[in-house]
Protein backbone atom coordinates (compact mmCIF):
# COMPACT_ATOMS: atom_id res chain seq x y z
CA UNK A 1 0.00 0.00 0.00
CA UNK A 2 1.47 3.43 -1.12
CA UNK A 3 0.97 6.90 0.59
CA UNK A 4 -1.66 8.29 -2.04
CA UNK A 5 -4.52 10.00 -0.97
CA UNK A 6 -7.95 9.44 -3.71
CA UNK A 7 -10.54 12.04 -3.50
CA UNK A 8 -13.27 10.83 -5.50
CA UNK A 9 -14.94 13.95 -7.41
CA UNK A 10 -19.04 13.61 -6.71
CA UNK A 11 -19.51 15.57 -9.45
CA UNK A 12 -19.08 12.54 -11.75
CA UNK A 13 -21.20 9.94 -9.56
CA UNK A 14 -24.21 8.33 -10.24
CA UNK A 15 -26.63 10.70 -9.10
CA UNK A 16 -29.48 8.63 -9.76
CA UNK A 17 -28.26 6.75 -6.52
CA UNK A 18 -25.83 9.01 -4.62
CA UNK A 19 -26.36 7.12 -1.53
CA UNK A 20 -25.41 4.43 -2.75
CA UNK A 21 -22.04 5.48 -4.80
CA UNK A 22 -21.24 7.64 -1.57
CA UNK A 23 -21.65 4.61 0.91
CA UNK A 24 -19.49 2.69 -1.86
CA UNK A 25 -16.64 4.69 -1.60
CA UNK A 26 -16.55 4.49 2.08
CA UNK A 27 -16.35 0.78 2.26
CA UNK A 28 -13.44 1.17 -0.68
CA UNK A 29 -11.59 3.67 1.51
CA UNK A 30 -11.75 6.99 -0.03
CA UNK A 31 -9.77 9.24 1.57
CA UNK A 32 -11.78 12.92 0.92
CA UNK A 33 -15.03 13.57 -1.06
CA UNK A 34 -14.33 16.30 -3.52
CA UNK A 35 -17.29 18.68 -3.92
CA UNK A 36 -17.33 20.99 -6.91
CA UNK A 37 -19.69 23.63 -6.39
CA UNK A 38 -20.10 26.31 -9.64
CA UNK A 39 -21.65 29.21 -10.08
CA UNK A 40 -22.53 29.28 -13.64
CA UNK A 41 -20.24 32.42 -13.97
CA UNK A 42 -16.82 31.82 -12.62
CA UNK A 43 -17.27 28.85 -14.38
CA UNK A 44 -20.10 28.18 -17.67
CA UNK A 45 -22.15 25.15 -15.47
CA UNK A 46 -23.51 25.47 -12.03
CA UNK A 47 -22.65 22.24 -9.66
CA UNK A 48 -23.29 20.64 -6.40
CA UNK A 49 -25.54 22.35 -4.16
CA UNK A 50 -26.36 22.46 -0.66
CA UNK A 51 -28.98 19.02 -0.28
CA UNK A 52 -26.25 17.13 -2.09
CA UNK A 53 -23.84 17.84 0.49
CA UNK A 54 -26.37 16.97 2.89
CA UNK A 55 -27.17 13.45 1.33
CA UNK A 56 -23.39 13.02 1.20
CA UNK A 57 -23.23 13.85 4.67
CA UNK A 58 -25.94 11.26 5.75
CA UNK A 59 -24.23 8.44 3.93
CA UNK A 60 -20.59 8.89 5.03
CA UNK A 61 -18.16 10.12 7.68
CA UNK A 62 -14.97 10.43 4.51
CA UNK A 63 -13.62 14.24 5.01
CA UNK A 64 -15.57 16.77 2.57
CA UNK A 65 -12.95 18.59 -0.03
CA UNK A 66 -14.93 21.62 -1.17
CA UNK A 67 -13.71 22.78 -4.13
CA UNK A 68 -15.49 26.47 -4.69
CA UNK A 69 -15.61 27.56 -8.32
CA UNK A 70 -17.38 30.89 -7.04
CA UNK A 71 -17.06 34.23 -7.60
CA UNK A 72 -16.42 36.11 -3.71
CA UNK A 73 -16.28 33.27 -1.88
CA UNK A 74 -15.68 34.66 1.18
CA UNK A 75 -19.64 35.35 1.41
CA UNK A 76 -20.18 31.32 1.38
CA UNK A 77 -17.19 29.74 3.66
CA UNK A 78 -18.83 29.67 6.53
CA UNK A 79 -22.06 27.83 4.87
CA UNK A 80 -19.37 25.13 3.09
CA UNK A 81 -17.60 24.64 6.65
CA UNK A 82 -20.94 24.40 8.45
CA UNK A 83 -22.02 21.22 5.71
CA UNK A 84 -18.97 19.21 6.74
CA UNK A 85 -16.06 20.58 4.68
CA UNK A 86 -12.53 19.78 6.31
CA UNK A 87 -10.63 21.34 2.71
CA UNK A 88 -12.18 24.33 1.44
CA UNK A 89 -10.79 25.63 -1.90
CA UNK A 90 -10.86 29.08 -3.52
CA UNK A 91 -9.82 30.24 -6.99
CA UNK A 92 -7.70 33.58 -6.36
CA UNK A 93 -8.91 34.82 -9.42
CA UNK A 94 -12.33 35.03 -7.91
CA UNK A 95 -11.60 36.35 -5.25
CA UNK A 96 -10.55 40.52 -4.29
CA UNK A 97 -9.40 39.78 -1.22
CA UNK A 98 -8.28 36.04 -1.52
CA UNK A 99 -5.37 36.53 1.68
CA UNK A 100 -8.44 36.86 4.24
CA UNK A 101 -10.45 34.64 2.58
CA UNK A 102 -8.20 32.15 3.30
CA UNK A 103 -7.21 32.99 6.89
CA UNK A 104 -10.88 33.04 7.34
CA UNK A 105 -10.95 29.60 6.45
CA UNK A 106 -8.58 28.71 8.84
CA UNK A 107 -9.97 30.34 11.94
CA UNK A 108 -13.17 28.39 10.94
CA UNK A 109 -11.08 25.06 11.90
CA UNK A 110 -10.96 24.10 8.08
CA UNK A 111 -7.30 23.50 5.67
CA UNK A 112 -7.80 26.59 3.33
CA UNK A 113 -6.60 25.71 -0.60
CA UNK A 114 -6.48 27.34 -3.69
CA UNK A 115 -6.87 26.08 -7.11
CA UNK A 116 -4.57 27.38 -9.26
CA UNK A 117 -6.02 27.28 -13.17
CA UNK A 118 -3.92 25.92 -16.45
CA UNK A 119 -3.27 29.22 -17.61
CA UNK A 120 -2.69 31.00 -14.09
CA UNK A 121 1.58 30.98 -13.23
CA UNK A 122 2.97 29.88 -10.03
CA UNK A 123 4.24 33.47 -9.96
CA UNK A 124 0.80 35.20 -9.51
CA UNK A 125 -0.43 33.12 -6.32
CA UNK A 126 2.96 32.41 -4.34
CA UNK A 127 2.32 34.66 -2.03
CA UNK A 128 -0.34 32.75 -0.83
CA UNK A 129 1.79 29.49 0.20
CA UNK A 130 2.51 30.12 3.29
CA UNK A 131 -0.76 30.82 4.82
CA UNK A 132 -2.87 27.80 2.69
CA UNK A 133 -2.52 24.47 3.48
CA UNK A 134 -3.36 22.78 0.13
CA UNK A 135 -2.73 23.61 -3.39
CA UNK A 136 -5.43 22.21 -6.35
CA UNK A 137 -3.57 22.23 -9.56
CA UNK A 138 -6.17 21.92 -12.11
CA UNK A 139 -5.30 19.97 -14.95
CA UNK A 140 -8.37 21.10 -17.24
CA UNK A 141 -10.08 24.39 -17.15
CA UNK A 142 -12.56 24.14 -14.30
CA UNK A 143 -16.27 23.62 -15.13
CA UNK A 144 -17.04 20.35 -16.35
CA UNK A 145 -16.05 16.53 -15.58
CA UNK A 146 -15.12 14.11 -18.49
CA UNK A 147 -12.36 16.34 -20.07
CA UNK A 148 -8.97 15.53 -21.13
CA UNK A 149 -5.39 16.11 -19.02
CA UNK A 150 -3.83 18.91 -20.23
CA UNK A 151 -0.24 17.85 -21.14
CA UNK A 152 1.32 21.61 -20.64
CA UNK A 153 0.44 21.64 -16.67
CA UNK A 154 2.95 18.92 -16.38
CA UNK A 155 5.84 21.28 -15.97
CA UNK A 156 3.89 23.67 -13.02
CA UNK A 157 3.20 20.35 -11.64
CA UNK A 158 7.00 19.68 -10.67
CA UNK A 159 7.53 23.07 -9.78
CA UNK A 160 4.94 22.74 -7.33
CA UNK A 161 5.86 19.35 -6.03
CA UNK A 162 9.42 21.52 -5.11
CA UNK A 163 7.31 24.39 -3.39
CA UNK A 164 5.21 21.66 -1.73
CA UNK A 165 7.86 20.48 0.42
CA UNK A 166 9.45 23.86 0.79
CA UNK A 167 5.76 25.58 2.45
CA UNK A 168 4.34 21.84 3.74
CA UNK A 169 0.97 22.60 1.96
CA UNK A 170 -0.48 19.17 0.25
CA UNK A 171 -0.69 18.96 -3.11
CA UNK A 172 -3.61 17.70 -5.43
CA UNK A 173 -4.08 17.54 -9.19
CA UNK A 174 -7.61 17.88 -10.42
CA UNK A 175 -9.26 17.09 -13.91
CA UNK A 176 -8.62 13.91 -16.38
CA UNK A 177 -7.29 12.18 -13.95
CA UNK A 178 -6.99 8.20 -14.42
CA UNK A 179 -4.53 5.24 -13.35
CA UNK A 180 -1.87 5.89 -15.80
CA UNK A 181 -1.99 9.32 -14.66
CA UNK A 182 -1.43 8.33 -11.19
CA UNK A 183 1.45 6.17 -12.12
CA UNK A 184 2.98 8.93 -14.25
CA UNK A 185 2.32 12.01 -11.11
CA UNK A 186 3.28 10.31 -8.18
CA UNK A 187 7.03 9.41 -8.81
CA UNK A 188 7.03 13.48 -9.54
CA UNK A 189 5.51 13.93 -5.93
CA UNK A 190 1.37 14.49 -6.42
CA UNK A 191 -0.15 12.37 -2.99
CA UNK A 192 -3.87 13.74 -3.56
CA UNK A 193 -5.05 12.74 -7.02
CA UNK A 194 -9.32 14.51 -7.62
CA UNK A 195 -10.58 11.75 -9.57
CA UNK A 196 -14.13 11.66 -11.30
CA UNK A 197 -15.30 10.14 -14.46
CA UNK A 198 -12.27 7.61 -14.58
CA UNK A 199 -13.50 6.51 -11.27
CA UNK A 200 -17.09 6.36 -12.25
CA UNK A 201 -17.30 4.54 -15.51
CA UNK A 202 -16.48 1.10 -13.64
CA UNK A 203 -16.65 0.25 -10.44
CA UNK A 204 -15.06 2.66 -8.34
CA UNK A 205 -14.02 0.48 -5.74
CA UNK A 206 -12.24 -1.76 -8.36
CA UNK A 207 -9.74 1.53 -9.59
CA UNK A 208 -9.38 2.66 -5.94
CA UNK A 209 -7.90 -0.76 -4.66
CA UNK A 210 -5.81 -0.91 -8.30
CA UNK A 211 -4.13 2.07 -7.03
CA UNK A 212 -3.54 1.73 -3.87
CA UNK A 213 -1.48 -1.55 -4.68
CA UNK A 214 0.61 0.16 -6.98
CA UNK A 215 4.11 0.53 -5.79
CA UNK A 216 6.24 3.72 -6.20
C1 LIG B 1 -13.59 20.16 -13.00
C2 LIG B 1 -13.72 19.70 -11.59
C3 LIG B 1 -13.24 18.33 -11.33
C4 LIG B 1 -13.96 17.24 -12.08
C5 LIG B 1 -13.02 16.08 -12.21
O1 LIG B 1 -13.94 21.49 -13.04
O2 LIG B 1 -12.97 20.56 -10.73
O3 LIG B 1 -13.18 18.03 -9.95
O4 LIG B 1 -15.15 16.81 -11.48
O5 LIG B 1 -13.59 15.11 -13.01
P1 LIG B 1 -12.74 14.26 -14.06
O6 LIG B 1 -11.81 13.37 -13.26
O7 LIG B 1 -13.77 13.52 -14.81
O8 LIG B 1 -11.94 15.24 -14.91
ZN1 LIG C 1 -12.70 19.96 -8.63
Amino acid sequence: MNNIKIHPSILGANHGDLAGDVRRLGLAGADYLHMDVMDGDFVPNFGLGTEIFKCVRANSDIPMDTHLMIREPARHVRYFRELGSEIITIHPEADRQCAATLAMIREMGAIPGIAINPGTSVESVKELFPICGHVLVMTVNPGFGGQKFLEYTVGKIQLLSRLSKEYGFSLCVDGGIDTELVKRLAPMGVINFVIGSALFRGDPGEVLREIRSLAF
